[in-house]
């Protein structure tokens, strides 16, 4: 008892002083967040080792934090977001995003979840093109055709990753450097991808690259998303809209034949939210072509710079999914190779449309199509295309 006597009064003002600290930490930080800090300040950035790569490069893995609950882990081997949750309408938080546990299930073969794509998102058809009267030839990794990127994409590279909280939220910086002719492509390429998670729930994608020669760039996000949580499971229920009154047909290789055709009448209108199942089984060529949606949507302007593309809605969960960009075209595409090979994180396998990208970006074979904006980029200019996907429920 008298050795407990002072040892109780010695944690009582330990108390009072831990309580006084915590008080004065609170202050701080609430003068801090009136002047520069957002309370993402609060949630610190967690860096953890996700591998090695089979030359002993380590990849890690940083989960950004907003103050809201939301969480989202990208690994610095292809920028690969592995898990993102978001709530649902009960507020219960899941993962909406098709990816794996482990590197070696990366790199065994990974049909680009979650991956940042480049040098060019899409198919480049012939595996070339001509600049400035120079014939460039790239690797055919899709039948005749070049797609996200050849053989070792930004998807398969590892990235330079640092970690910050600014006031706009958790920010993660990734820089790679693509050297003159990587995959076939001129001109050495620095490339900066800021991931930034804010307190509305938003993923803000900033892409930047410059080259020291002319070069063709198209750089987008992979991510495969089911809203419902249950990773394993058809998104045939969710709702699309897109923003476009045309797109672009293709051919047997899913090139752009170069027609803008309008959507009206065709299975291909998201102009109104439908579910992706209600027309993907109609009798049509283009779907027929596309084993489903695959194909580039042409966007609407719309008055902003950042305008909305696209949004998907899980009714039962209410998950909302937004997409704005700067970028001229959305593929989206409805999960149609998965096939029920690869494992879901949530059990069970990733069965064909289990998941569905909106991928932002140029049009593909912009390099072979001069119809189509340009991809082109040049030294002394900067490379600059932003995306943001912000979820809610409704
Ligand atoms: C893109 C393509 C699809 C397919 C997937 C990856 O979305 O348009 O055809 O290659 O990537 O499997």
């Amino acid at each position: 008892m008298s050795i407990a006597k002072p040892s109780i009064m010695y944690a009582v003002l330990l108390l009072v002083f831990s309580i006084m600290g915590c008080k004065q930490n609170k202050k701080e930080s609430q003068s801090e967040m009136e002047t520069v800090t957002t309370e993402s300040e609060q949630n610190p950035i967690e860096e953890t080792a996700f591998g090695e790569m089979p030359d002993g490069t380590k990849v890690k893995k940083f989960t950004l934090k907003n103050n809201v609950g939301m969480e989202v882990d990208v690994i610095t081997y292809g920028g690969i977001i592995t898990r993102w949750t978001a709530p649902d309408k009960q507020g219960e938080f899941e993962d909406i995003v098709l990816g794996f546990e482990n590197l070696d299930q990366y790199l065994d073969g990974n049909p680009y979840f979650g991956a940042l794509i480049g040098r060019y998102g899409n198919r480049i058809a012939g595996g070339q093109f001509s600049l400035d009267g120079e014939t460039y030839k790239l690797a055919t990794n899709d039948g005749d055709n070049h797609l996200h990127g050849g053989e070792k994409g930004f998807d398969k590279v590892v990235w330079q990753g640092e970690a910050k909280n600014t006031s706009k939220g958790a920010v993660l910086e990734l820089t790679y450097t693509s050297k003159d002719g990587e995959e076939g492509y001129p001109g050495k390429l620095d490339v900066k991808v800021t991931y930034t998670l804010t307190d509305n729930n938003e993923l803000d994608i900033q892409y930047e690259a410059v080259t020291d020669k002319s070069t063709v760039v198209n750089l987008t996000q992979h991510s495969y998303f089911n809203l419902s949580g249950q990773l394993s499971e058809p998104v045939l229920d969710h709702k699309i809209y897109l923003n476009a009154d045309t797109y672009l047909p293709v051919d047997q290789g899913l090139i752009p034949t170069g027609e803008f055709r309008e959507v009206v009448g065709t299975p291909f209108d998201f102009t109104e939210s439908k579910s992706i199942g209600e027309e993907i089984d109609a009798q049509n060529e283009q779907l027929g072509l596309g084993g489903g949606y695959d194909h580039c949507w042409v966007l609407n302007e719309t008055e902003k710079d950042l305008g909305l593309a696209a949004s998907a809605h899980h009714p039962e969960t209410g998950r909302f999914l937004e997409v704005y960009t700067n970028e001229p075209g959305i593929q989206f595409y409805s999960g149609n190779f998965l096939d029920g090979t690869l494992p879901s994180k949530t059990g069970g396998t990733y069965v064909k449309r289990s998941g569905f990208c909106l991928e932002t970006q140029h049009y593909p074979d912009s390099p072979n199509q001069p119809d189509f904006p340009s991809v082109r980029l040049n030294p002394a200019e900067t490379y600059s295309s932003r995306t943001i996907f912000k979820l809610s429920t409704k």
